[in-house]
C-alpha cells in the first residue's frame, strides 16, 4: 500500500524523504515521488518504479527544508509517472500526497472541470490540490481552504499539503494511518513509524478529521471546526536497529529469528509462574464475564489464523462460545451482537481497513471490544475499549511471522486470564510454565535449520502443496499454507485431514507433496490414517510432529512436546523457515512478494 513521508526542519529535506521512502519500500508500491519547496516554488520529482530512480536524480539535491514524499500502490489509474504522487493543482501553488481512496472523486472532478480545472492524471488524488486551490481563491486562507477541501472528501485519506504560501506542512487524516514525529527544530510525518524511527521516538497520533500544521518548531492541532486542540505525545520504545536487517539477508529471516524475543516480551509482566495472569489495562470483572455469552475474534490473514488458535484456548478454558470470522466478511454479515458479546480484533499493524470497520460496527452495537495489536497508537487502539499490545517489535516483511506467534501467546494468555477471573483463583501453573518456556523451545528449533533448507531444496519446484491436520493442527496447516503461497507463489491448500476424502484427495497424484501436522496424541491415529491414504496414492509426506514417530515413508520433522494449545507456536517455525527457503530457491524477493502490501489500509 502507499507510503507517506514529510519533513520540515534545518536539514536537507530530500535526503531524509528518500531515506524515509526506502524504509517504506516493504509496504509494496509501483511508483514514487517527492515534492520540495525551492525558492518559493514547488518542485516535483517522480518516477514509475523504484525509489532508487528518484535517488539517482541529481537535480533533486537542492537546498530545501520542506518536502513531502510518497510511494504509490496503484488503485485509480495504472502505475505511471503521471499517476505517481505528489500531485499539484493547476496553478502549481499546492502540492499533495495522499494515501487512501477518495470515493466521491468522480463528482468532485466533474465539479472542478466545470469550473475550468484540468486534470493530468487518472488518480482520485488530483482532485485534492485543485479543490484546495478552488477554496483558496474564495477564502484567501490556506488553513480554511485545506479544511474545507478535506471535509468534502468521502472515503479514506492521509494527506500532506505543501505550498510556498505557508511555512509548514498541513496534514489531515480519515481512516488511514498517519503519525507526526517530534524532533528538535525539525518535525517528521509518516504513514508508518519505521520511516522516521531513526530521528525520533516521540509521536503524535491524529484522530480522524483532525488537522495539523507541522512547522519546524511548532505543531498546531485543530479539530474539524478549526478550533485549536492539545494532543499528548506518545513515546515508542522501538529502537532503530529493530527496523534494520541487522546482518540478515531479509527482514523475514531476521523476524523469524526474533520470535523467541517477541514471545518473551509479549508475556513479560503478564505471566509469572505461581501468580495470576495480569493484564493491567483490562478492566473486565467477573460479573461482566459471567454475562458474556459469546466471543467473536475478527481479523484478516495470519492474524485470523492466530484467532483460530485463540478460539481453541478460549472455548477450552472459559467455556464461552467463540466464533472466528475474517473481517471483510464480518463487516457485511448480520450478527447478533449486544453488550453481552465480547469482540476481539487482532491486527499486527492496527491499520487494516476491514478489521477497523468491523470493530466500529461491533462497538456501535454495544459489544465489549478488545484490540490485540503490535503498534502502539495505531487506529485500532483508538477505536477499541481495551488494547492488548503484542511486543513483537516492528514487523517489516510482508509475510507475518513473529507477529503471529506473539498474537497466539497473547490470546492464550487472555484465555487463562479470563479463566482465573471466572474461577476466582490462580490456576493452570503448568500451562503458564510452558508458555514461559516457549522462547527457549523456539530458540532450539532455530539452532539448526539444515533439515528445513534441505526440504526446501527438494520441493521448491512443486506446483501444488497441501497441508493437513486436525484441530489445532489444522490451524497450523492454514498458517503454514498461507506462508508458503504468499512468498513462494506455489499453489497451496490447507484442509482438515478428515475432509480429504470429501473431495481434495482427488488432487493427490504421484509425488504430490503433503505436509501433515500431528501434535495432539488424542487424534493422532486419525491423521496418520489420512496420511497413509495419500501415501498410497503416491504422495510424498513431510510430517511435523512432537510425537515419537518412525515411519520410513514419511520425512519427519521433530518439534518439542508442549500442551496442544501451545503447539502452533512451535510447529509453525519449521513451516515458516521452509517457506522462506523455498522462496529463496526460486529467487523471489521474500520481503516484498508480488501484489501484496504489508498493511491493507483500503477495503
Ligand atoms: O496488520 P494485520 O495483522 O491486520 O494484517 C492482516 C493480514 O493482512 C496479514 O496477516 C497478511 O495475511 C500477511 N501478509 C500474512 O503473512
Amino acid at each position: 500500500m502507499c507510503g507517506i513521508v514529510g519533513y520540515i526542519g534545518n536539514k536537507n529535506s530530500s535526503s531524509i524523504l528518500i531515506k524515509g521512502l526506502e524504509a517504506l519500500e516493504y509496504r509494496g508500491y509501483d511508483s514514487a515521488g517527492i515534492a520540495l519547496i525551492d525558492n518559493d516554488k514547488i518542485k516535483v520529482y517522480k518516477e514509475k518504479g523504484r525509489v532508487k530512480e528518484i535517488r539517482n536524480n541529481n537535480d533533486i539535491d537542492i537546498d530545501s527544508h520542506i518536502g513531502i514524499a510518497h510511494t504509490r500502490w496503484a488503485t485509480h489509474g495504472m502505475p505511471s509517472k503521471e499517476n505517481a504522487h505528489p500531485h499539484l493543482d493547476n496553478s502549481g501553488l499546492f502540492g499533495v500526497v495522499h494515501n487512501g481512496i477518495i470515493e466521491n472523486y468522480g463528482e468532485l472532478k466533474e465539479f472542478l472541470q466545470n469550473k475550468g480545472y484540468e486534470f493530468k492524471s487518472e488518480t482520485d488524488t488530483e482532485v485534492i490540490p485543485n479543490l484546495i486551490h478552488y477554496y483558496y481563491n474564495i477564502k484567501k486562507d490556506v488553513k480554511e481552504a485545506f479544511n474545507m477541501a478535506v471535509s468534502e472528501l468521502k472515503g479514506s485519506y492521509a494527506i500532506l499539503l505543501i505550498s510556498p504560501l505557508i511555512k509548514g506542512i498541513y496534514v489531515a487524516k480519515l481512516s488511514s494511518p498517519l503519525v507526526i514525529g517530534k524532533g528538535c527544530k525539525e518535525n517528521f510525518i509518516a504513514s508508518d513509524i519505521p520511516a522516521i524511527l531513526e530521528y525520533t521516538k516521540e509521536f503524535y497520533f491524529l484522530e480522524d478529521r483532525e488537522i495539523a500544521l507541522v512547522g519546524d518548531d511548532k505543531i498546531t492541532f485543530y479539530n474539524s471546526k478549526l478550533e485549536e486542540i492539545n494532543k499528548d505525545i506518545k513515546v515508542i520504545e522501538w529502537d532503530k536497529t529493530a527496523a534494520d536487517k541487522n546482518g540478515y539477508d531479509d527482514y523475514m529471516l531476521k523476524e523469524i529469528y526474533d520470535e523467541p524475543r517477541a514471545v518473551k516480551e509479549t508475556l513479560a509482566g503478564r505471566i509469572r509462574k505461581d501468580e495470576k495472569i495480569n493484564f493491567p489495562n483490562l478492566n473486565i470483572t467477573k460479573e461482566q464475564l459471567n454475562t458474556i455469552n459469546k466471543i467473536y475474534i475478527v481479523a484478516c490473514g495470519t492474524a485470523m489464523h492466530a484467532g483460530l488458535v485463540g478460539k481453541k484456548a478460549l472455548e477450552e478454558l472459559t467455556n464461552i462460545l467463540t466464533i472466528v470470522e475474517v473481517a471483510s466478511e464480518f463487516r457485511y454479515n448480520k450478527h447478533i451482537i449486544d453488550h453481552n458479546t465480547l469482540c476481539i480484533f487482532v491486527s499486527q499493524s492496527g491499520e487494516t481497513a476491514d478489521t477497523i470497520a468491523a470493530l466500529k460496527l461491533a462497538r456501535d452495537k454495544g459489544a465489549i471490544t478488545i484490540a490485540i495489536t503490535n503498534v502502539i497508537g495505531s487506529s485500532i487502539t483508538r477505536e477499541a475499549l481495551y488494547t492488548i499490545l503484542t511486543h513483537a517489535g516492528p514487523e517489516i516483511a510482508v509475510a507475518s511471522t513473529k507477529a503471529y506467534v506473539s498474537q497466539v501467546v497473547a490470546l492464550i494468555s487472555l484465555a487463562i486470564y479470563f479463566k482465573e477471573i471466572i474461577d476466582d483463583k490462580k490456576e493452570l501453573d503448568n500451562l503458564k510454565e510452558q508458555l514461559l518456556e516457549l522462547p527457549n523451545l523456539i530458540d532450539k528449533l532455530l539452532d539448526d535449520t539444515t533439515k528445513y533448507q534441505q526440504i526446501a531444496k527438494e520441493i521448491y519446484q512443486e506446483k501444488d502443496i497441501f497441508y493437513i491436520g486436525r484441530g489445532n493442527d489444522y490451524n497450523i496447516a492454514l498458517e503454514g499454507s498461507l506462508k508458503l503461497k504468499e512468498i513462494s507463489y506455489i499453489h497451496s491448500e490447507a484442509y482438515p485431514a478428515g475432509e480429504l476424502k470429501h473431495g481434495p484427495i482427488a488432487l493427490i497424484e504421484e509425488n504430490t507433496t503433503v505436509f501433515g501436522i500431528i501434535t495432539n496424541e488424542d487424534i493422532a491415529e486419525k491423521t496418520f490414517s489420512n496420511l497413509q491414504e495419500v501415501i498410497s496414492r503416491g504422495a510424498k509426506v513431510i510430517l511435523v510432529s512432537n510425537l515419537e514417530v518412525t515411519n520410513k515413508k514419511m520425512n519427519i520433522i521433530n518439534i518439542p512436546q508442549v500442551d496442544n494449545l501451545l503447539a502452533p507456536v512451535v510447529a509453525i517455525i519449521p513451516l515458516q523457515i521452509i517457506a522462506y527457503y523455498i522462496a529463496k530457491e526460486k529467487g523471489i524477493d521474500v520481503d516484498k512478494p508480488r501484489n501484496l502490501a504489508k498493511s491493507v489500509t483500503v477495503e
